[in-house]
């Protein structure tokens, strides 16, 4: 790789990418994403390579790995160009009919496209997809068409364009108010303006000033920041290269998580070959701006996302939050003024450097612009990575992009913004996207973390579960975190078990207002929200649990019941095959029971009951019928009692 020493030169390399390029030339796409790996895009990607070979078609069809492309449970997702037809479950087995196919002949194999679950519709095109398009993807949708292991590919679709445009045409005072017109805040959790977090550790004191990546992404189920790193490293390595020049900072750090071991190795490769090309390193294209970054292995601990925590552990510490009576802008790794942002925050800089804020601020509302990666997860049919703009509602992306509940459930509650977020409810589907919308409503926008939760989700365990994450998380620094929470987790246990008191629930609210108020950071002071969130919206499930010892979601297995509805039970024995501890008394042509006295409360023979019979019931809160003697056991069939 030759170094570009100059914008005139670098426009000369883009364009002579370009002229070696044709657009028209058959090319197969495999994600190669985290989650497409798992499902074994690698065999696949291998299998299409040796088939070109296989083929005589090395000259003439183009073979690229990209990043990932968002709905990951369809993955490994394969897609040709230049038609865009889209393959999702592809097998190695499948590729030599996919060659041959659908590369050659240009014919579409209907197995392999996507079925709409409602419509049973086939769809050949990614981006008629519904999951797909009703997305906004603007900082995501260049993942599914880059190699990120090759900086060529980048600069093909524009890449660095922004950083020469920064460092040609404008001054760093220009940047900064570029990007405080934007309204750009953080992506990254508290939603603070990114320019004026800038425009402080700008005007700081000192020569020697950080930028940094938060790559730690700890939130359960999230994973947007993993898949833009490991999917478009240079649009991050671009932004922090661009925030660099208008803080007056020399150094970068992006900061991972150790478990990301392809982001990891992207985002190095991806440095390695800026250094080459001279986009990162001493006098970058000429300008005189000097920038170098490093990447900072992180151990995996969830408090390390917090700003001053993961300051603390890129110094060598234990990776514990201090005060911030000073903003880390001002004072932050070594004492000294330190950028943060989330990787998502980062990756929208050159999109608004190169468009322009006025670009930026026709997508979102109000006080919330551009668009936001979620997470979506849980009980809802389409599971993956969604873009969409700030503004969109809470229905939409459940059910337009989402797909809506799947196994006729009813919708009960989405959970958004983390471990620390909060749980909303029917009533707030329509309530719009955004930083201070979903504050006010009790939740918080958090890194992006969407969980979707059915009518058989018990939200007292919900909020259990989180507190059990942050009892785990929490560093122990301070006791209104340390101490609080776990007080709280012991309390939400005991009513799950059926063992919640009378005045359980109020001691549990004055817990969570000393945790709010006093904890040193936000990993305790935003801990009681599951549970200030779920009680606001779900009181009533509180009280069943702790008055009459009642589930109502029908989950909390100490408070739930098995067993066999003698009018129904036609004595199959399905139960009694599949049950694991042999709880199912049963026999030929005998009315099925349950032994309460081993029964785990699996779930199993409610799962495998015939749904033609649905003999099998979960009850809560109210007693187990009593046991049938043998002789009313046995089964009438036509009349006649069965011999
Ligand atoms: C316990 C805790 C964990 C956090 N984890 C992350 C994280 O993984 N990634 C992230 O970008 N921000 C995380 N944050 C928020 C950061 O402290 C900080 O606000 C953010 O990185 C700033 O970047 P932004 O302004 O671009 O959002 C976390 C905060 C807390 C309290
Ligand atoms: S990893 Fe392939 S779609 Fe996400």
């Amino acid at each position: 790789m030759a170094r570009i020493n100059s914008i005139t030169e670098l426009e000369e390399v883009r364009k002579s990418i370009l002229s070696s390029r044709d657009s028209k030339k058959p090319c197969i796409t495999i994600c190669s994403g985290s989650g497409c790996h798992a499902s074994g895009s690698r065999e696949v990607a291998l299998s299409i390579e040796a088939e070109i070979v296989k083929q005589g078609l090395s000259d003439k069809v183009d073979v690229k790995k990209t990043g990932c492309h968002g709905f990951c449970e369809r993955g490994p997702i394969v897609v040709i160009h230049p038609e865009g037809i889209c393959y999702f479950q592809v097998k190695p087995g499948d590729v030599p009919e996919i060659v041959s196919q659908t590369v050659i002949e240009k014919k579409v194999i209907e197995r392999l496209l996507y079925t709409d679950p409602n419509t049973n519709e086939k769809i050949v095109y990614e981006s008629e997809i519904p999951f797909y398009k009703n997305q906004e993807r603007l900082v995501f949708g260049f993942n599914s068409s880059i190699d990120p292991k090759s900086i060529d590919d980048y600069l093909a679709i524009g890449g660095y364009s922004a950083l020469a445009k920064v460092l040609s045409q404008m001054s760093p005072e220009q940047v900064l108010e570029e990007v405080k017109r934007s309204n750009l805040r953080g992506r990254g959790g508290g939603g603070f303006p990114t320019g004026r977090k800038w425009g402080e550790s700008r005007n700081a004191p000192g020569d020697i000033k950080y930028v940094i990546v938060n790559a730690d992404e700890g939130d359960p189920g999230a994973y947007m920041d993993r898949s833009l790193l490991e999917g478009n490293p240079h649009s991050i390595l671009e932004g922090l290269t661009i925030g660099a020049y208008a803080v007056g900072s020399h150094e970068g750090y992006i900061y991972v998580r150790q478990e990301y071991p392809l982001a990891v190795e992207n985002v190095s490769i991806a440095i390695k070959q800026a250094e080459e090309y001279g986009l990162l390193g001493e006098n970058i294209l000429g300008s005189g701006f000097d920038f170098t970054v490093k990447v900072h292995q992180g151990a995996g601990a969830f408090v390390c996302g917090e700003s001053s925590a993961l300051m603390t552990a890129l110094e060598g510490k234990a990776g514990e939050p201090r005060p911030k009576y000073i903003h880390t802008a001002v004072k932050g790794v070594w004492d000294r003024p330190s950028v943060l942002n989330n990787v998502e925050t980062w990756a929208n800089v050159p999109l608004i450097i190169n468009k322009g804020s006025d670009w930026f601020t026709q997508f979102g509302t109000e006080r919330s612009k551009g668009t936001k990666i979620f997470s979506l997860v849980g009980k809802i049919t389409n599971t993956g990575l969604v873009e969409v703009p700030m503004g969109m509602s809470l229905r939409d992306i459940i059910y337009k992009i989402g797909g809506g509940i799947p196994g006729g459930k009813k919708f009960k509650a989405v959970q958004t913004g983390g471990p620390s977020g909060g749980c909303l409810p029917e009533e707030l589907l329509d309530l719009p996207v955004g930083f201070d919308e979903l504050t006010q409503a009790g939740s918080m926008m958090g890194s992006g973390g969407m969980i979707v939760m059915d009518e058989d989700t018990c939200m007292v365990d919900v909020a259990r579960y989180f507190l059990e994450f942050l009892t785990d998380e929490s560093c122990g620094k301070c006791v209104p975190c340390r101490e609080g929470i776990r007080q709280m987790l012991k309390i939400l246990t005991n009513i799950t078990k059926g063992k919640g008191k009378e005045g359980d629930i109020e001691l549990l609210e004055e817990l969570a207002e000393v945790a709010r108020e006093a904890s040193l950071c936000a990993l305790g002071r935003s801990a009681p929200n599951p549970f200030l969130s779920t009680l606001k919206y779900f009181r009533d499930e509180y009280e069943a649990h702790v008055k009459e010892k009642r589930c109502p979601a029908l989950s909390c297995k100490e408070l739930i019941a098995f067993y066999i509805d003698p009018a129904k039970c036609q004595a199959c024995g399905t139960c009694a095959r599949k049950c694991p501890s042999e709880a199912i008394i049963g026999g030929k042509n005998l009315i099925h029971m349950v032994d309460q006295t081993k029964c785990t409360k699996c779930g199993t023979c409610f799962e495998v009951c015939p749904p033609r019979f649905r003999a099998v019931k979960k009850i809560s809160g109210e007693p187990v019928p009593d046991p049938i003697p043998e002789e009313a056991r046995i089964i009438v069939r036509g009349g006649k009692k069965n011999e």
